[in-house]
C-alpha cells in the first residue's frame, strides 16, 4: 500500500502529539488512514474469527470477516479449523452463501467449481473436456496462513511472516489462563452471535474496553438508577473505588475492578455453584492469588477483541449474575462498525446459571441493551469530528491526559506481583496511550515491525 507524503507527515505529529497525550480527530475518519489499518493491522495482526464451540463437527463452518474480507472458518474432515477466503478463484463469486452450516465441499453457485473444506480445488463441471491440464494445486480457495486457539477462541492472522499466537498475545496470555482456562468443561458460546451496525469507528470501542473506567458513572449512571448495575460508584465500576489497569505495550490491557460483589461471591464473582467446578491446580500459585483476590472486568486483545465479565442484573432489581461475553468491533469503513457479541456459558455450570448469565449480558450489551445504547450514541461524535471542516480549521485535538505526568492521582502499582503494567487507579489513560502507540506503530510500518519497548 503506497503513503502519501502528507500521510507520512501526519504520522510524525501523531508521534509527537502522543507524548502529549493529545489525538487528532482525524484518526477517527480518514479513507487513506483506514487503508493503511485494514492493510497493516487486520491484515497482519491476530484475529479472533469464531469460537470452537460454534464449529464442534467435521464440516461445520461459520462466515466471518478479517477487516472486511469474509472468510469461512470450518472444521475440516479431519479436525483442522482451517480459514478460507470465500471468494471463488475462477471469478471471485463467493463460494458460500450461508451463515453457518456444515459441509464436506462448497460448490461456486456461479459455474460450479468446486473446492473441498480444506480449501483444495476439487471439480468443474466438465471438467474432462474442459480443464484437461488445469493445475488442481493452485486453484483451491486461498487460506489465511496461521489459525491457532487459546481456551476455545479461535484466531487467524494472514501475514506469512506473523509471530505465533502465544507470542502475539504476550503476558496477556496467563491472564486468558486466569479468566478462561479455569476447568477442564471450558466454556461454549450461547446461541448466535449477534451482529449490528454502528455509526463509529473502531479503535472508540476497543479503547473504552481496554480501559475507559472514567465514563461509567456519568454514561452509565441510568443503569445505577433503574437497578441493573448496582453499585458503580462505590462497588468501584468508576476510576477509584477498587479499579486498576493493568496493560502491555503491545496494546492488550484491561480494567481490574475489585468491588463489585461482596463476599460470599468470591473468584472472580462467581456463585459457589460454579466458582466450585474450576479446578485451582490448571493455574500458577500466581494465578491462583490472583484470580481470589481480583476480577478482570474489561480487557482487549488488540486490535478490536473484547472481552466483559461483569456482574449485571439480568432484570430489574434482580440479583446480579456474573456474565462472559465477547465483542468484536468490526470496521465496515472509518466511520462504521459492524458490532459483534457472543455471550459464553461455562459447559460445568448448573441449569439455569448460563441462562441468566445470556439474559444479563443482553440486558447491557446487546443491540437494546442498557449500557450499549449509552455507548454506541456517543462514540459516533468522535468520526463526525474527524470530517469537520470547523475541526480541521481550528485544529482540534482530543485529550488523552488523564493520569500524564501528575494530572490525576494515578501512578503504576510498584506493588503489582502479576504480569504487566499496574496502576493504583483508573483514574488515567495509559493504556489507551499505549494502544494509539502501537497502533501507530502498526499503521506507519511497511513491513512487520519489531516489538519495541516504547512505553510509559
Ligand atoms: Fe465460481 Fe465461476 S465464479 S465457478
Ligand atoms: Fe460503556
Amino acid at each position: 500500500i503506497q503513503t502519501s507524503q502528507q500521510t507520512e507527515e501526519f504520522f510524525r505529529t501523531i508521534d509527537e502529539e502522543l507524548k502529549q497525550g493529545i489525538v487528532s480527530p482525524r484518526i477517527f475518519n480518514d479513507s487513506e488512514l483506514y487503508a493503511h489499518e485494514l492493510d497493516r493491522i487486520f491484515a497482519r495482526c491476530w484475529c479472533f474469527v469464531a469460537h470452537e464451540s460454534e464449529i464442534p463437527m467435521p464440516g461445520d463452518y461459520v462466515l466471518r470477516y478479517i477487516g472486511q474480507d469474509q472468510f469461512i472458518v470450518v472444521r475440516d474432515e479431519d479436525g483442522q479449523v482451517r480459514v478460507l477466503f470465500n471468494k471463488c478463484t475462477h471469478r471471485g463469486s463467493p463460494v458460500c452463501r450461508v451463515e453457518k452450516g456444515n459441509s464436506s465441499h462448497f460448490r461456486c453457485p456461479y459455474h460450479s467449481w468446486v473446492f473441498k473444506n480444506t480449501g483444495e480445488w476439487s471439480g468443474a463441471p466438465y471438467r474432462k473436456k474442459a480443464y484437461k491440464k488445469l493445475d488442481a494445486e493452485l486453484w483451491g480457495l486461498a487460506s489465511a496462513p496461521h489459525v491457532d486457539s487459546v481456551h476455545g477462541l479461535i484466531f487467524a492472522s494472514l501475514d506469512p511472516g506473523a509471530p505465533t499466537l502465544d507470542e502475539y498475545l504476550g503476558e496477556m496470555r496467563w491472564y486468558l489462563d486466569a479468566l478462561l482456562g479455569l476447568n477442564d468443561q471450558g466454556m461454549s458460546a450461547i446461541g448466535e452471535p449477534q451482529r449490528w451496525r454502528v455509526p463509529a469507528n473502531w479503535k472508540s470501542g476497543a479503547e473504552n474496553f481496554m480501559a475507559d473506567a472514567y465514563h461509567v458513572p456519568s454514561l452509565h449512571r441510568s443503569a445505577e438508577e433503574v437497578g441493573m448495575f448496582p453499585g458503580i460508584e462505590a462497588g468501584g465500576a468508576g476510576p477509584q473505588a477498587s479499579s486498576r489497569h493493568v496493560y502491555f505495550d503491545e496494546g492488550h490491557g484491561m480494567i481490574i475492578n475489585d468491588g463489585f460483589l461482596p463476599p460470599p461471591w468470591h473468584r472472580s464473582g462467581f456463585p459457589p455453584e460454579v466458582a466450585d467446578t474450576f479446578q485451582p491446580d490448571r493455574l500458577t500459585s500466581d494465578q491462583q492469588l490472583f484470580v481470589e483476590n481480583h476480577s478482570a472486568t474489561t480487557f482487549l486483545i488488540f486490535p478490536n477483541l473484547g472481552l466483559v465479565r461483569v456482574p449485571a442484573s439480568p432484570h430489574p432489581g434482580a440479583p446480579p449474575t456474573v456474565f462472559t461475553y465477547l465483542r468484536q468491533w468490526q470496521p465496515s469503513g472509518p466511520d462504521t462498525i459492524v458490532n459483534w457479541n457472543w455471550t459464553l456459558g461455562w459447559n460445568s455450570a448448573p441449569e439455569g446459571f448460563n441462562e441468566e448469565a445470556y439474559v444479563a449480558a443482553l440486558s447491557m450489551h446487546g443491540p437494546a441493551g442498557i449500557l450499549e445504547q449509552d455507548d454506541t450514541v456517543v462514540w459516533g461524535g468522535a468520526p463526525v469530528a474527524g470530517k469537520s471542516v470547523f475541526a480541521r480549521k481550528s485544529g482540534m485535538r482530543f485529550n488523552f491526559q488523564l493520569g500524564l505526568d501528575g494530572m490525576s492521582d494515578y501512578a503504576e502499582d510498584p506493588e503489582w506481583r502479576f504480569p504487566g503494567r499496574a496502576t493504583t487507579s483508573a483514574l488515567g489513560e495509559a493504556p489507551q496511550r499505549a494502544f494509539y502507540r502501537r497502533w501507530l506503530r502498526e499503521v506507519s510500518t511497511p513491513d512487520r515491525p519489531e516489538r519495541t519497548e516504547n512505553g510509559e
